[in-house]
């Protein structure tokens, strides 16, 4: 129960889904929780989430597009709790309806992609780390997906700057590793969370469960418990690593759901 006692984590998109389910968690184990995000009224239901079941939490608007915005929530982070040890940087995706194959993909879509995955990641970090330095060390994870391991038909914007989530997450590694400081990326598969439940068609919830090993989609939960793992001093010797959290989705070969059902009984 005390995984991360001591430990002040920020985790931005907290507001909902495996943001929310982190930042519950996170205080479960000891951690005080900022949870930052662009809606107010989501970031202040998961804090009173957290406050209710006996945890601390700042609730903390933010946009992670606006620097100006990123650099207030580190700042008032340090505020409240005096040190910052856990940056997640959380936020990403692309518009589904306009992310679409090389020729139809929307390039000003591709530009809003960049900036709400690959800077928000790269300032999001800038901002933190002069505190976690001070603090004798960190522990930065960001949100990349299966997504920047395959190439596929559609989404072509979400699949390259997840890769560059998972590039700058070695580069931050790197960096800082001589200060304490780790870097590491998690790569959900399909989480059954409001952004993937309002995107897709009930048809291809079915066929994404049908493509994965374990016969279930994953829950926030099942991301928020590698997420408490990466923040707690239990991992302190994984840094600038990839963790591919997706059900068996991209190990396993695309004819073994076909061979499966040719065993025998
Ligand atoms: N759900 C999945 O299956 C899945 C799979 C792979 C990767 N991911 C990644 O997980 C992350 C979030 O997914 P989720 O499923 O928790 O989504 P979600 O939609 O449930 O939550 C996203 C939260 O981010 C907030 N947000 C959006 N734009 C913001 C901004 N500019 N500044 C601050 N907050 C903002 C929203 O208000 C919302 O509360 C993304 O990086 C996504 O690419 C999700």
């Amino acid at each position: 129960m005390e995984r991360l006692k001591d430990k002040v984590a920020v985790i931005t998109g907290g507001g909902s889904g495996i943001g929310r389910a982190a930042s519950r968690l996170m205080s479960r184990e000891g951690a005080r929780v900022v949870v930052a995000d662009y809606s107010t009224e989501a970031a202040t239901e998961t804090a009173a989430l957290i406050e209710e079941a006996g945890g601390r939490a700042l609730p903390v608007t933010v946009d992670v597009t606006d620097e100006g915005s990123i650099a207030d929530m580190i700042a008032a982070t340090v505020a409240e709790f005096g040190s910052l040890n856990v940056l997640c940087n959380h936020v990403g995706g692309t518009d589904p309806r306009t992310d679409l194959d090389v020729l139809r993909m929307s390039m000003d879509e591709f530009d809003r992609a960049v900036s709400r995955n690959v800077t928000s990641t790269l300032l999001g970090t800038r901002h933190a780390l002069p505190h976690m330095i001070r603090a004798g060390g960190g522990s930065v994870i960001n949100t990349a997906s299966v997504a920047a391991l395959v190439g596929d038909v559609l989404q072509t914007s979400y699949g390259a700057v997840k890769a560059a989530v998972v590039s700058i997450t070695k580069s931050i590694a790197v960096q800082y590793g001589p200060q304490n400081v780790r870097c590491n990326a998690i790569a959900p598969g399909a989480v059954l969370t409001p952004a993937l439940e309002n995107n897709l068609p009930p048809g291809v919830i079915q066929s994404l469960t049908e493509g994965n090993a374990l016969p279930y989609l994953g829950s926030p939960e099942d991301i928020g418990h590698t997420m408490v793992f990466l923040a707690s001093d239990e991992s302190r010797y994984l840094t600038g690593q990839l963790l591919v959290v997706d059900g068996g989705m991209t190990m396993q070969s695309s004819a073994a759901p076909g061979r499966r059902a040719q065993l025998p009984d």
